[in-house]
């Protein structure tokens, strides 16, 4: 059969399509700006036909349509990261989460989640029969290896990316077309404070350095400070729009690259259309698993690696919290440890922690003498090298304690510092200054 063939034969409507998931089934869906909503919205419609159906996914953008009140009984939801709409359900024990690292979840997807069916979206295939996973290779590629059932939700607003995200049309059992507009994370505003962070942060990328940048507000601060550098590569787990400018200006060109010399190398993006527009037949961008790009000693390979990640907390030791707030599930390890270890390993490589040096309007300081009860550590602090703040860079790495300590106060909030030497004079009974 030609490809055509093949494609129409898989045809259907999201009624017959949903038809092929089962009560009990455990599903895995693509996530963020590929998650394929057209599919799920007419799943969760019908959601009195099926019982305990686990559905298991990342970072969603809106909605999550598996908490619904009505939905209980029916599915459940399984995150990998906690997104604005899934926290509350997983803080009130409606969802769950799964913590691993990011470059682990296809194997923890394939030896112990086990889903049956896997669900994604799909650009339209090209004149060979190959259509493209989009915004989102990730965990979701390796699925096609081993659901039993393959769905495709076809949109002509998935971009063509390259990489891994080429597949041909008989690796799906069924293909649903619905075009619609891509859910999209669109860049805040700058604040000064992220600024400042930009700044120190760029500071300590050279020219010729490969770069991941990780998520939240600052990436795009730190992307707006870059444009001065020089032949910068990237090889990230995910970016956003901030990188646009600077790849259309070949200040990322990728030229110093020990491997995919040329190429950006990525897992999945986060932003808008014009990161969509971007991205669609553009073969300097790859897109390739998530056990690959995250794999630390893939990430090694590249020399001068610099990993610029965000987190919640860091205490006087350099403990690093950036997923939980508490008991609460604020979001998810994602590839933060990943890189780190990667940019570690890396020959001339080093990590960077960036964040403001307060939260909750000023009212909190982020440096603070012992993390908070029940916070999971998300980096250690022998992992840990550069923190940085609004007020400066911290070096953490091969230092004593007391020189972490000391480091960490001298970057933190001036309302907080008083506070901070007096909980270092009662730990080290010595003066901090
Ligand atoms: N105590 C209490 N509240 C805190 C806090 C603290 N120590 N730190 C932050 N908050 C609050 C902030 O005030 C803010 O609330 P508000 O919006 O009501 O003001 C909220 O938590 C979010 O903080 P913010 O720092 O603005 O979040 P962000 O969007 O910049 O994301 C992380 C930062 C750390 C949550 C995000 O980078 C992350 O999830 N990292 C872990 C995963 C990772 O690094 N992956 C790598 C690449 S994907």
């Amino acid at each position: 059969m030609v490809w055509k063939e093949i494609y129409e034969s898989k045809l259907a409507s999201p009624e017959e399509a949903i038809k092929l998931i089962k009560s009990g089934d455990r599903v895995v869906t693509s996530f963020g700006c590929c998650e394929p909503l057209g599919i799920e919205r007419v799943l969760v419609e019908h959601y009195k036909d099926y019982n305990d159906v686990q559905v298991t996914s990342m970072l969603l953008i809106g909605e999550t349509l598996w908490v619904r009140d009505e939905v209980k009984g029916h599915f459940t939801f399984n995150s990998f990261f906690a997104s604005g709409s899934s926290r509350k359900s997983i803080e009130n024990g409606v969802a769950d989460y799964t913590t691993c690292y990011f470059y682990e979840i296809p194997k923890v997807l394939r030896e112990v989640i086990k889903p049956r069916v896997t669900i994604m979206s799909v650009s339209p295939p090209d004149e060979n029969g190959y259509v493209s996973l989009g915004t989102n290779v990730d965990y979701i590629e390796s699925t096609l290896d081993y659901c039993e059932v393959k769905i495709a939700q076809v949109n002509k607003y998935v971009p063509k990316t390259h990489g891994e995200a080429i597949k041909h049309v008989s690796e799906f059992d069924c293909f649903v077309e619905i075009d619609e507009p891509l859910p999209e994370v669109p860049s805040v505003p700058i604040t000064d404070v992220e600024k400042a962070i930009g700044k120190y942060c760029a500071s300590l990328i050279n020219d010729g350095d490969c770069i991941q940048l990780g998520i939240g507000g600052i990436p795009n601060a730190i992307c707006a400070e870059l444009h001065d550098k020089k032949d910068l590569g990237l090889h990230s787990e995910m970016v956003g729009d901030g990188i646009i400018d600077l790849i259309k200006k070949g200040i990322i060109n990728n030229s110093k690259k020990n491997i995919h010399h040329g190429k950006s190398i990525l897992g999945f993006v986060f932003g808008t259309e014009k990161l969509f527009h971007f991205l669609d037949h553009n073969p300097a961008i790859e897109m390739h698993p998530i056990e690959y790009v995250n794999n630390p000693a893939v990430i090694a390979q590249n020399d001068n690696m610099v990993s610029v990640n965000s987190c919640l907390q860091v205490d006087l030791q350099g403990q690093v919290v950036s997923d939980t707030i508490g008991l609460t599930q604020f979001s998810g390890v994602g590839g933060q440890v990943d890189f780190v270890r990667g940019a570690t390993m890396s020959k001339g490589g080093r990590s960077i922690i960036a964040m403001p040096s307060t939260a909750k309007s000023g009212t909190v300081s982020r440096i603070v003498p012992v993390i908070t009860e029940y916070s999971a550590v998300t980096t250690t602090r022998n992992d840990v090298n550069y923190i940085v703040t609004e007020y400066g860079i911290a070096q953490l790495k091969g230092k004593t304690m007391k020189d972490r300590a000391r480091a960490l106060i001298q970057i933190a909030h001036p309302n907080f510092r008083e506070a901070l030497c007096n909980d270092f004079f009662e730990r080290f009974k010595e003066p901090a200054f």
